[in-house]
C-alpha cells in the first residue's frame, strides 16, 4: 500500500473537458501519469455551456476512478473561476478540424478563445502558472493567448508539438527495428502542421546515427526524404481519414508527456521538442511560437544550441517559418494580436 501524498495539490485547469481529448487526458492527470506518483492534483474543469453537464459527467467518472492523488475536481463555464489560481493550464477546448482541412483553416473559429483565455489567465492564474496550448493552430493560438496574457512571462507559454515529436520517434523506431526507447536526439522544427519538418540529422538508435541505421546515409533522398518526413506531416490528416475524428488518445498522451518533462525534466542525453517563444534561435524570428529541440526542468526550457541543420532540415524549417509569419499576419488582421 502507498503512503498518502503528502505535498500540496497543484491546481490543473483543462478547458475542452468534455471533449474527446479532455476524455483521455483527464485520468491520466488525476492517475498521477503527468506530474508522478507523490503530487496530488486538484482539477478545474472549463467548458462551454452547452457541454457543463457532459463535463459534470466526466467529473462523476473521475470520482469512481477513486484516484489516490485526485484532491478534488470542480466543473464550471467561467474562465475566471476555472484559472483562479491555477499552476498549469491545458487550453484543449476548440474545435478540431475535419476531413480536408489544414489546421490553419480553424484560425477564424478558434482563434478568439485565446485572446480571452489569455487574458483570463492574466486576471486570474498563478503569477508563475505554465500554459499548454493543444487547441489548432496551435503555435498561433499560443501566440494569442501570450500575447493578452499581460503581467505573465512568454517563456511559460508553449504549444504542443510532443506529438509529432512521439510520431517520430514510433515511425524511425518501427522502420531501425528497436523498442522507442533506443531512439534519441529527434527534433520537430516549426509549425504544428504540414510544414513541420522532422528532423532525424542529430537522432541516434542504439547509439548510431540514425540515416546510417535506415540505410539512408545522404540527406535529401531515400527513406527519410520519400517516407519519413511526409509520414510525420501527415500523420493527423491520416488520423482523420482512418478514424473519421482527430486524434485524442495519442494527443492526451504527448501532453502528458510534455508537461512531465517540463516539471520532472527531460531525460539524460537527450531533449524533446516543443513549440515556444522564439528568442531568434536557429534563425527563427523573435517572438514566433515555434517547435525546437528543448531541454527542461523544474517549468524552464532551453533550447539545444549548436545542431547542425542540413539543407533538407534548414529549407524546411524556413518553411515553416514562414507559415508562421503568414498566421500571425493573418491573426493580426482579425484583431487577435490586439
Ligand atoms: P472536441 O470537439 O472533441 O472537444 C473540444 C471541446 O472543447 C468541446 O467539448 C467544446 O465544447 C470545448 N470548447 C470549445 N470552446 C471552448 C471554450 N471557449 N472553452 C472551453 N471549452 C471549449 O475536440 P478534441 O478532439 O478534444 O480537440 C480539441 C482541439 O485540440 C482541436 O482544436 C484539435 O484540432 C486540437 N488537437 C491538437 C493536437 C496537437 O497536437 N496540438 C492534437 C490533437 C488535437
Ligand atoms: C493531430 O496532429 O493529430 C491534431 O493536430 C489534429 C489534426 O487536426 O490533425
Amino acid at each position: 500500500m502507498s503512503a498518502a501524498p503528502t505535498t500540496a495539490p497543484v491546481t490543473v485547469a483543462v478547458t475542452g473537458a468534455a471533449g474527446q481529448i479532455g476524455y483521455s487526458l483527464l485520468p491520466r492527470i488525476a492517475s498521477g501519469a503527468m506530474l508522478g506518483p507523490d503530487t496530488p492534483v486538484r482539477l478545474r474543469l472549463l467548458e462551454v455551456p452547452a457541454a457543463r453537464a457532459a463535463a459534470e459527467g466526466v467529473a462523476m467518472e473521475l470520482d469512481d476512478c477513486a484516484f489516490g492523488l485526485l484532491a478534488g475536481v470542480e466543473v464550471g463555464d467561467d474562465a475566471a473561476t476555472a484559472f483562479e489560481g491555477a499552476d498549469v493550464a491545458l487550453l484543449v477546448g476548440s474545435r478540431p478540424r475535419t476531413r480536408g482541412m489544414e489546421r490553419k483553416d480553424l484560425i477564424a473559429a478558434n482563434g478568439a478563445i485565446f485572446t480571452a483565455q489569455g487574458r483570463a489567465l492574466a486576471d486570474h492564474a498563478d503569477d508563475d502558472v505554465r500554459v499548454v496550448v493543444v487547441g489548432n493552430p496551435a503555435n498561433t493560438n499560443a501566440l494569442i493567448a501570450a500575447t493578452h496574457a499581460a503581467g505573465l512571462p512568454a517563456r511559460h507559454f508553449s504549444a504542443l508539438t510532443r506529438l509529432d515529436h512521439n510520431r517520430a520517434v514510433a515511425q524511425l523506431a518501427r522502420r531501425a527495428g528497436v523498442p522507442v526507447t533506443a531512439v534519441r536526439g529527434v527534433t520537430v522544427w516549426g509549425n504544428h502542421s504540414a510544414t513541420q519538418y522532422p528532423d532525424l540529422g542529430a537522432a541516434t538508435v542504439a547509439g548510431r546515427p540514425a540515416p546510417e541505421v535506415v540505410g539512408d546515409p545522404s540527406e535529401g533522398t531515400g527513406w527519410v526524404a520519400g517516407t519519413f518526413v511526409p509520414a510525420v506531416q501527415q500523420r493527423g490528416a491520416a488520423i482523420i481519414e482512418a478514424r473519421g475524428a482527430s486524434s485524442a488518445a495519442s494527443a492526451a498522451s504527448a501532453v502528458v508527456d510534455h508537461v512531465r518533462d517540463w516539471f520532472l525534466g527531460t531525460p539524460e542525453g537527450t531533449w524533446t521538442s516543443m513549440a515556444v517563444v522564439s528568442d531568434g534561435a536557429y534563425g527563427v524570428p523573435e517572438g514566433l511560437v515555434c517547435s525546437f529541440p528543448v531541454t527542461t526542468r523544474g517549468g524552464e526550457w532551453e533550447v539545444v544550441p549548436g545542431l547542425r541543420l542540413d539543407a533538407a532540415a534548414r529549407a524546411g524549417l524556413e518553411r515553416s517559418v514562414a507559415e508562421l509569419e503568414a498566421e500571425r499576419e493573418a491573426v493580426r488582421a482579425l484583431g487577435l494580436l490586439g
